[in-house]
């Protein structure tokens, strides 16, 4: 199929800014950028992009109802990607994770289901079930079917979690009684180029560019299993575009190279050629020791099998970095970001 009217929401943001170059590549189909650029911003990749004939950019608050009073309906495939996300946020603006959210999901759902396309995916989160994780020892690699939980609600890091978990229950139930197709996609610690700074790959980086010796490190023993962003792009398409998948969650991740913390430091300070000692420190904000997805799914249903291996991304999302670097978007000035 050519000629497909595509919607992605946060489609300024990290992924949905590539996610919009892999979907606008071939000219045929028409892509539309939903943003506030709350988080996303205008810099030169953004430009680029929308510089091309078969994308736009909408600017718009998904949290005002009379934004989706406006758009236009039919598209062929929804991206749903728009979210309050990040360590800092949750921690601090909890009220607002939710709001936005939540918010932003209903009134998504409203206008999906009254014509506004015809099959939907929501970008969810290993986050989804780290309380799960941390209190009852779900296996790693962790597979789509564990149950979802959260800590207690007085703890503001419940709100990235508990509005991921509504987003999908929302997502599932109004989309089973509208009997609209829909997919979720659970990403595992997606990096990359212009990921903002917030994570721990551009935060180590830039702080340890900008000199900071002995570098910081948190939780230097935790394992993570990063996933490229190429590698999450093809994923989320073929998750959208396999009927097979319809109506289940997929994780998207990379489990071919699981990695600690402080080995990541390492081989970091080894790619961006910087001799520094690490400093290990315990994060308040991060209760998941161990997280990788089970991609069984994703290689059974969509053919997925990540292909960028962490030196190569490492070396991609660096170069950019340091291209960039004094034109960011947030200061690296972060406790460690886990998403
Ligand atoms: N990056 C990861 O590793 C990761 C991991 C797990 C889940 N996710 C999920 O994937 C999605 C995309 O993540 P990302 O890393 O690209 O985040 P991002 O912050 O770069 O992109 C989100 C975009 O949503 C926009 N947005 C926020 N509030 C909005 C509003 N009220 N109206 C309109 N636009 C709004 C922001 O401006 C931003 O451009 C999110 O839903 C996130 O929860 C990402």
């Amino acid at each position: 199929m050519s000629g497909r009217r595509i919607l992605i929401t946060g489609g300024a943001g990290f992924v949905g800014q590539h996610l919009a170059q892999a979907l606008s590549d071939d000219g045929s189909d028409e892509v539309t950028l939903l943003d506030n650029l709350s988080r996303g911003v205008r810099d030169e990749d953004l430009a680029a992009l929308t510089r091309r004939p078969n994308v736009r950019l909408s600017v718009g608050d998904l949290r005002d109802a009379a934004v989706w009073d406006q758009l236009e309906g039919g598209y062929d495939e929804v991206y749903h990607l728009a979210a309050v996300i990040g360590v800092r946020n949750v921690v601090e603006r909890p009220a607002e994770v939710i709001r936005t959210n939540a918010l932003s999901t209903l009134h998504l759902l409203d206008w999906f289901v009254d014509g506004g396309g015809r099959k939907v995916l929501f970008s969810s989160t290993s986050e989804a079930y780290a309380w799960t994780q941390h209190f009852h020892d779900l296996p790693v690699p962790t597979p789509e079917d564990s149950p979802l939980s959260l800590t207690e609600l007085s703890d503001p890091r419940s709100s990235y979690a508990g509005s991921k978990i509504f987003g999908e229950l929302a997502i599932t139930q109004f989309c089973r009684a509208a009997g609209k197709p829909f997919v979720i996609v659970r990403y595992h610690n997606v990096y990359g180029p212009r990921m903002g700074n917030e994570h721990v790959i551009p935060e180590l980086f830039l702080r340890a560019l900008s000199g900071q010796d002995p570098l910081t490190v948190y939780s230097v023993e935790h394992r993570r299993a990063f996933c490229y962003v190429s590698d999450a792009v093809a994923a989320t398409v073929a998750a959208m575009r396999e009927p097979a998948a319809e109506g289940l969650t997929v994780n998207v991740g990379n489990d071919r190279e699981e990695i600690t913390i402080g080995e990541l430091a390492e081989r970091l300070l080894r790619h961006a050629g910087i001799e520094a000692t690490i400093s290990a420190k315990e994060a308040a904000s991060d209760p998941v020791k161990r997280r990788c997805p089970d991609l069984t799914r994703a290689r059974n249903l969509l053919g997925y099998e990540p292909k960028v291996m962490l030196d190569d991304g490492l070396e991609r999302t660096l170069a950019w970095y340091a291209e960039r670097r004094g034109s960011e978007r947030q200061s690296p000035d972060q406790s460690m970001y886990v998403a």
